[in-house]
């Protein structure tokens, strides 16, 4: 008989985090082997989160412990079949239960492996990240970069500069998966990126304008950030990180910047980041190499001692 626990999604503050506590509805508990497994089913309401997303979680659990346990959401599957996870669910919900009557040792052999896929933790962590998002590593950005790591340095702080176009970085397919488990399923270079993301407190990123907005590369970046999203929403997530732009274009007016900002904003605002400012430098084809921009570099310098201080 199906249970409602009756509570609504909300949002749950911990110490230091928000996580997404979903209402959660208990659709299917089966008994077996005489009560020492126990395998439910569960509806999670994630709406809050996305309009209409709903994840199904199927566990199996004995003796207090996990064994195994699959998610899937609505998110993950196409308009068309908007009916498709629960569909999915209940049909691995009968196909687990019909594994486990028929052997219990089968099912322990093929689930109970310990190898669930979890987040790989780097150990490639600085106080301050600066995403350098210049194609070119020794260009306008590059110096930006490299001022910015100097201003850390001073202020006695550690500092890793992560070049996106050096890096191995798949973009991102939509697929959603990322909300079942906090994980992408993709296993790049973006993992060692986001745990350095998530150790940070402060993130600068520096962008020319490419086409009126941030490169291809710095882009695929920021849309593999969906799964650190999921992540601080499914199990919480640091605050009181602070965010720094720092942009060139080579075009003059500020104008120029429209998208970057608003690119770059969206980008921290998902991630829970505080924008504490931003430098855009514009006409810098004309000078092609912003150390000759009087004032820039102790611009650049001071935004990041205050952002740290
Ligand atoms: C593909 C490409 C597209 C660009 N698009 C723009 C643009 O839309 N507006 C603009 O003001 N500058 C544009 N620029 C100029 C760069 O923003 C400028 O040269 C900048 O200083 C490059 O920074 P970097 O040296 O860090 O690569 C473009 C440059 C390239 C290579």
């Amino acid at each position: 008989m199906p249970v409602s626990t009756g509570q609504a999604s909300f949002m749950c503050c911990r110490q230091d985090s928000i996580v997404m506590e979903p209402a959660r509805k208990l659709l299917r508990s089966v008994e077996i082997d005489n009560g020492t497994f126990t395998l439910t089913l569960h509806r999670e309401d994630f709406s809050t989160l996305y309009p209409g997303m709903i994840r199904y979680e199927l566990a199996v659990t004995s003796g207090g412990q996990t064994l195994d346990m699959f998610r899937t959401n609505t998110y993950e599957y196409s308009v068309p079949e908007s009916l498709a996870a629960e569909t999915v669910a209940l049909m691995k919900a009968d196909e687990w239960e019909h594994e486990l009557r028929a052997s219990r040792e089968g099912f322990l052999a093929a689930h109970h492996s310990g190898a669930r896929p979890g987040r790989k933790e780097t150990q490639e962590t600085a106080d301050v990240v600066i995403i350098q998002g210049s194609p070119r590593p020794d260009g306008n950005c590059g110096i930006l970069a490299a001022w910015a790591a100097d201003a850390a340095h001073t202020a006695g702080r550690t500092a890793r500069v992560i070049y996106p176009h050096d890096l191995d970085i798949h973009c991102c397919i939509g697929c959603y998966q990322c909300y079942n488990t906090g994980i992408c399923i993709f296993d790049d270079d973006m993992a060692g990126i986001i745990d350095a993301i998530r150790g940070a407190s402060l993130l600068v990123v520096c962008s020319p304008v490419y086409t009126n907005t941030v490169p291809g590369s710095l882009k695929l970046l920021i849309d593999r950030t969906q799964a650190y999203h999921a992540e601080r929403a499914l199990s919480g997530g640091r605050r009181g990180q602070s965010g720094l732009l720092l942009a060139v274009a080579g075009r003059t007016g500020g104008g120029n910047f429209t998208c970057v900002t608003r690119v770059i904003s969206a980008f921290f605002e998902n991630l829970g980041i505080k924008p504490a400012g931003q430098i855009l430098l514009d006409r810098a084809d004309a000078i092609r190499d912003i150390r000759t921009r009087e004032g820039a570099e102790q611009q650049v310098k001071d935004a990041v001692r205050q952002c740290l201080t």
